[in-house]
């Protein structure tokens, strides 16, 4: 998909504008004849403006556009920062369907949106709205239609169009090699991905392999990695743009390219969803690839800890004690309870070898979050107030949804173990998403440090709100929330 920019309304297939509920215009759409007029004030009565509703009027008269295409957007008072982008989302759906070579869309003018963020929203949402997991399947959903955005030309606009391209081309990223199946992707294939990031923009990548991960103390990959075939990697991105002594931002993501439970066995019952255990470290990958093609002058480090959790005559078990990165020994009790210990060394990692200004982990990590929260909002635990608050405004622009959970000593207190310094469980079901991210603050000191539980919403599920550019399948929830703190900071 091209996009370029007009600022007159030009011939096209296509000429796409927003109607407001209870409004008897489309937004930023001039004068026409009055034949015209007539057919598409008949459309707008029948449209009502309703939120996600499209009505297409077929050769409306003699003018540009072949067709004129109305999508409603809804009450003016329940607009939100996103519904631009789904609405966008659902006309690029509808201009493939058409099978169109190119299809424009209007922006809206300043009064109800800023323009720089309508522009930003309809780049964002037709892009992402294109893309499909097809890779499996014989028949391609190939075409991809080229899209003209109407607004006044400005340096500022075609930058802003350059940046969401990026931004969304990320997100894609992430969602392409999120929902490969276990059996195309392993730690190894996530590590060429990285391989292949930093060859391409010119960022430093380090992959850390099984006997190095051994040797060097990293006990938590080590243990859950044993019980695969397929062995674990620590996969590192350095994208060194900031000054030189200047302390990066760690993003850390929990990678398990398919999660059994081990030992500790899994029902059936879509037990093959489990492919999208390593969504956190695929949004960690899909953020480095758009940083690093932002040319943000800024540090960022990705650090994402991969492994498959098999069960196996060399699986780790319940009952074994492990000696994490940071040299603190954890009792393992539940091998499902994988992404806390491979976590758990990276964040020690992240915090040691690089000395951040702020470390972010993301993670499917708890079953218990979903629960809570449901599939539309993501956890957040924190140990510090003004890193929450700037993901909180990141999550307000970008409408990636979060919500806080506490964390106090009682949670601390609820992983100590009998036997070693932490358990890799808590005390039965109570608070499952507070406590696995107890285990997690173990493992760093003083850094300022927030993570991520995005096990409800790294993928679609029965729950989850439809939204065209979120198509079936892995979402690459968090790339556009981090790459907007990032970008602010
Ligand atoms: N990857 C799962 C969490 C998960 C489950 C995410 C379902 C999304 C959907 C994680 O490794 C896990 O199994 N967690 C356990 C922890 C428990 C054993 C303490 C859980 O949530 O049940
Ligand atoms: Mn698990
Ligand atoms: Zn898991």
């Amino acid at each position: 998909m091209k996009i370029k920019i007009d600022s007159t309304k030009k011939k096209t297939e296509l000429l796409c504008g927003f109607v407001l509920e209870n409004s008897n215009k489309v937004l930023g759409l001039g004068k026409f004849d009055v034949k015209t007029s007539s057919v598409i004030n008949q459309s707008l009565k029948d449209l009502e403006g309703k939120l996600g509703r499209l009505t297409i009027i077929p050769s409306p008269g003699k003018n540009y556009a072949q067709r004129i295409l109305l999508a409603g957007l809804g009450k003016k008072e329940n607009l939100t920062k996103d519904t631009i982008r789904f609405v966008s989302g659902k006309i690029a759906q509808k201009a493939r369907e058409l099978k169109l070579k190119e299809f424009s869309i209007i922006t809206p003018p300043n009064f109800v949106f800023d323009q720089i963020s309508s522009v930003s929203q309809i780049v964002e949402g037709s892009k992402m709205a294109l893309y499909k997991f097809d890779k499996f399947k014989a028949e391609k959903a190939n075409n991809s239609p080229d899209l003209t955005i109407i607004v006044s030309k400005s340096n500022k606009i075609s930058q802003i169009i350059k940046t969401s391209e990026i931004v969304a081309e990320g997100v894609i990223f992430t969602k392409s090699i999120a929902n490969l199946p276990p059996n195309e992707c392993t730690p190894t294939t996530l590590a060429n991905f990285a391989k292949t990031i930093s060859k391409k923009n010119k960022i430093k990548c380090n992959i850390i392999s099984k006997l190095e991960l051994k040797k060097r103390g990293f006990g938590g990959i080590t243990a859950v990695g044993k019980g695969s075939k397929n062995e674990p990697k620590l996969i590192i991105l350095e994208h060194n743009r900031g000054p030189r002594n200047e302390k990066p931002i760690v993003l850390v993501g929990k990678a398990v390219t398919f999660d059994t439970g081990g030992i500790s066995l899994k029902p059936g019952d879509k037990m093959d969803e489990m492919k999208f255990d390593k969504c956190g470290g695929c949004t960690v990958l899909g953020i480095m690839k758009a940083v690093s093609e932002l040319k943000l002058p800024i540090n960022v480090i990705g650090i994402v800890p991969s492994v498959e959790n098999m069960p196996g005559g060399e699986s780790y078990r319940p009952g074994d004690i492990i000696k994490l990165y940071n040299g603190k020994t954890a009792e393992i009790l539940n091998t499902d309870a994988e992404g806390r210990l491979i976590l758990a060394d990276a964040l020690a990692y992240g915090e040691k070898q690089y000395s951040p200004k702020a470390i972010i982990d993301f993670a499917t990590l708890t079953g218990a979050c979903i629960i809570a929260l449901g599939t539309n909002i993501a956890g957040i635990v924190s140990n510090n107030e003004k890193l929450t608050k700037k993901i909180n405004e990141s999550s307000k622009r970008t409408t990636e949804e979060v919500w806080e959970l506490p964390l106090n000593q009682d949670f601390m207190d609820m992983i100590k173990s009998d036997v070693a310094d932490m358990k890799n469980v808590g005390i039965g079901r109570a608070a499952g998403t507070i406590t696995a991210a107890a285990f997690l603050r173990n493992a760093i000191e003083n850094t300022p440090w927030i993570h991520i539980d995005i096990a409800g919403v790294a993928w679609t599920q029965i729950a989850t709100k439809e939204k065209a550019y979120n198509p079936k399948g892995a979402t690459g929830f968090g790339v556009r929330l981090i790459l907007d703190y990032l970008q602010n900071l």
